[in-house]
């Protein structure tokens, strides 16, 4: 070998093993970072597939009337014990579900909701007769002013709790 050939293969060769130390380096630091990360986040198969069950399932379930909504409850347990579509507790009578769902339009009259404790706004309206509130609060209806969904979307709440938010709300605005 010449002088010249003996000097490319040092140098070749330190350059290659340069690159192997480099390759081992990186493998062991991808190792020790995935130590730390990967085995963390490995869930179950049943957690998996609840969580993925949690992110697609629709927003909103609604009750039928006159079919059978038990299912519905159970889901709604489910969600709530995945953390998810957590539903608020049913209040306990017509001022609480006011409070808790009918007050977020009517309390401070956004969307063309009548205000609460409005009397100029509710006068008319309490004139048309506590059957027609009722029948629109609970059924939803489309006015001149906006949109009233049907129990103010609290579908889970009975009939009951919704005619007393109704009651609630003629009382404040008398
Ligand atoms: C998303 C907003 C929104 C929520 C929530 C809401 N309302 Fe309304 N409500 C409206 C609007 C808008 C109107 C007026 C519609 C119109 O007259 O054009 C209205 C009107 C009414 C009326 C008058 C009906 C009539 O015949 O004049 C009653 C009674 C009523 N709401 C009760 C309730 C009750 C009870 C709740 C809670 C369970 C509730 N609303 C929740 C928007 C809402």
């Amino acid at each position: 070998m010449s002088k010249q050939d003996t000097h490319f293969f040092n140098v070749f060769s330190l350059v290659i093993g340069l690159l192997v130390a480099v390759a081992v380096g990186l493998f062991a630091l991808a190792r020790i970072v995935a130590s730390r990360t990967q085995d963390l986040q490995v869930l179950t198969e049943a957690d998996y597939s609840r969580n993925v069950d949690a992110r697609i399932h629709p927003l909103a379930r609604e009750a039928i009337a006159g079919r059978d909504n038990s299912a519905l409850a159970i889901q709604t347990a489910q969600g709530a014990a995945a953390g998810t579509a957590v539903a608020a507790a049913m209040p306990k009578n017509g001022t609480e579900l006011f409070e808790q769902t009918c007050s977020a339009c009517h309390g401070p009259g956004i969307a063309g909701a009548p205000r609460a404790g409005d009397k100029g706004a509710w006068a008319a309206r309490i004139a048309e007769g506590k059957p027609m509130l009722y029948e629109h609060a609970l059924k939803g209806y489309q006015g001149k002013a906006g949109v009233m969904p049907p129990k103010g979307g609290r579908m889970d709440a009975p009939d009951e709790l919704v005619k007393q938010a109704v009651d609630h709300l003629v009382q404040m605005a008398q």
